[in-house]
């Protein structure tokens, strides 16, 4: 593609998260280049500066909306700001990729998602495990039937820290399994309930378990932790006819699909007695796209920029994300008053 006809990115935010942005963008991205970047901090700037030479950089990403000459903006900044930056940038009339989670209140989601309907530019929230080739497989074992009825599912998302300022771990991690379950089922979770502990910080939990029921029996539990000794990217999906655990930190075999099960069947020659059968067949691992999530996430933006398709994690998509962190966040909190009140 001729370089005029690329599209040209800014970058708001060169904290932890930033520059793998940068890295891709910088690299062989045929539709999109990286044309500028906005920062407040003076080193992370002068760091940019020096790895992207042909960039423009600016201190206040308002400069770079007024000066920069970006089609599109990717938001990675604290999730505390994306409703402000977010804001700013539509109503600029550029089109935004922000990080997850959409924003920190169920009110500002909804209101990023209302103006992005006004400003007719696409926003997208950077869900980036439904661009992870083994998630996507895993859609498509349910979506078949391969598993059979989903039965349960759980996840592990543990490590230490990294330690967050503005959020707790359930706004930090959670997002990225509440987004799997709600691509895989389809659906909003009817129920739930939240228990978390704040050990190192007042207010801040590090430590939270979310239990949520979803349409047809189907039960979720997701486990959040900045304080925990081993990293653990884990999901377990049971089906009644197969299982599969979905390992994120092995290199290559990450998916691993169990031809396993239990049910009860007749006892022959008894009246109306059952007993139980296990069903322990083979384990296989299928062969996955090696491509970065990363990388086809933002493939995807640029795609629907250009050809004005919705994005797969698109502001609505964002939106009943962030309601089910809200209705976790106010179990966590109604939970620990009751805690208080017995004491
Ligand atoms: N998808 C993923 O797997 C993933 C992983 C890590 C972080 N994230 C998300 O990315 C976002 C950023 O996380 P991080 O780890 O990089 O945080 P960070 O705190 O390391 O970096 C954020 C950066 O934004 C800058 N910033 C703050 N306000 C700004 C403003 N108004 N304009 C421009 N820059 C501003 C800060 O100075 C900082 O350098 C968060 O929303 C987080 O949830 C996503």
């Amino acid at each position: 593609m001729a370089e005029s006809r690329q599209l040209r990115i800014g970058l708001i935010g060169f904290g932890l998260w930033g520059p793998h942005y940068a890295r891709i963008l910088a690299g062989t991205m045929g539709g999109a280049r990286l044309a500028a970047c906005a920062e407040p901090a003076a080193a992370r700037l002068a760091a940019f500066e020096r790895q992207y030479p042909a960039a423009r950089a600016y201190a206040d990403y308002n400069r770079l909306l007024r000066d920069g000459d970006v089609d599109a903006v990717i938001v990675a900044t604290p999730t505390s700001t994306h409703r402000e930056v977010v804001e700013r940038c539509l109503k600029a009339g550029v089109h935004v990729l922000v990080e997850k989670p959409l924003a920190g209140t169920v009110a500002d989601a909804e209101a990023l998602a209302a103006l992005e309907k006004e400003a007719g530019r696409v926003l997208m929230v950077g869900h980036t495990f439904l661009f992870n080739s083994a998630v996507r497989a895993i859609k498509g074992y349910i979506d078949e039937g391969l598993l059979g009825e989903i039965r349960y599912l759980y996840f592990t998302r543990t490590g230490l820290g990294p330690i967050r300022q503005d959020v707790n771990a359930l706004w930090d991690l959670a997002p990225h399994d509440f987004s799997m379950l709600r691509y895989w089922l389809g659906t909003d979770p009817i129920d739930l309930v939240a228990r978390g502990q704040s050990f190192l910080k007042p207010d801040t939990e590090d430590v939270v378990f979310v239990t949520l029921s979803y349409p047809d029996r189907v039960l979720a539990s997701v486990h959040v932790s900045w304080l925990d000794p081993v990293k653990v990217r884990s999901v377990t999906v049971v089906g009644d006819r197969k299982m599969v655990v979905f390992d994120d930190t092995h290199p290559t075999e990450k998916l691993r699909i169990y031809d396993r099960g239990a049910d009860y069947q007749p006892r022959e020659g008894g009246f109306a007695e059952f007993i139980a059968a296990v069903r322990d067949g083979d384990i296989v691992i299928p062969r996955l796209d090696q491509r970065e999530p990363l990388r086809e996430q933002l493939e995807h933006f640029v795609d629907c920029i250009v050809t004005g398709r919705r994005p797969i994690a698109s502001a609505d998509d964002g939106v009943a994300i962030v309601k089910v962190l809200e209705r976790a966040q106010r179990e966590l909190r109604a939970a620990s008053s009751s805690r208080l009140g017995m004491a």
